[in-house]
């Protein structure tokens, strides 16, 4: 049993990407996985502001619902990152979210040639929806993710569910008339296996 935290980075409510969620947690706890869901449309992140308070054992300067999360996040084994595709990437809530990693930082005296620090050992998951499904549409967002997410963090892949072709934002979210949150309860079940 592993614990999970999903990060729901925006997107609307009940939209395409709560609902590719919402299936990967079924299949999550089905599993038998301890399961949590975080929505940065209802608690706060801002982005972080480089004041380096953090850096010298004083709180985080930003008021918002981050400090809250950090015990959650520092629990959980694997954190599942999903989003909608905004101007080709991920949204401006979840990359703020990533941003405040830099106070879950710690000193690494003798870190590898181009990091400067080290993070928490954890997995992570990326659950992506857009209105395009072409094969540059993720591009952008897949690159951020393994750069920054598994390459510099240091996070372990257990894999991306890209979900094109769920239509725009100008009318009813349609992710139920696809095969997407079929293969995202499939993710979910099979996540550990
Ligand atoms: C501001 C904005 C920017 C978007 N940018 C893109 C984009 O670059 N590429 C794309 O394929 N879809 C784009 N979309 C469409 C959404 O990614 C797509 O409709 C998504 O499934 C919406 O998720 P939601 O229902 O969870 O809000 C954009 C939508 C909005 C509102």
């Amino acid at each position: 049993m592993k614990k999970i935290l999903v990060v729901q980075g925006g997107g609307r409510i009940h939209g395409n990407t709560e609902q590719l969620a919402d299936s990967f947690i079924k299949g999550a706890k089905e599993a038998g996985h301890a399961v949590e869901k975080v929505s940065l449309n209802r608690t706060e992140v801002k982005g972080c502001i480089g004041c380096n308070a953090c850096r010298y054992g004083k709180p985080c300067i930003q008021k918002d619902g981050f400090n809250e999360l950090v015990p959650e996040i520092r629990e959980a084994d694997l954190l599942v990152f999903a989003s909608p595709l905004l101007f080709w990437t991920i949204s401006s809530k979840l990359k703020a979210f990533i941003e405040r990693f830099y106070c879950i930082a710690e000193k690494d005296e003798n870190p590898p040639y181009g990091r400067y620090e080290k993070y928490p050992v954890k997995d992570a998951a990326l659950l992506m929806t857009s209105a395009d499904d072409f094969f540059w549409t993720y591009e952008q967002a897949v690159s951020y993710y393994k750069f920054a997410v598994i390459q510099y963090i240091g996070f372990h892949d257990r894999g991306m569910l890209l979900a094109g072709g769920c239509g725009d934002t100008n009318g009813k979210p349609q992710i139920d008339r696809t095969d997407w949150l079929r293969k995202a309860y499939g993710f979910g079940l099979h996540i550990y296996d």
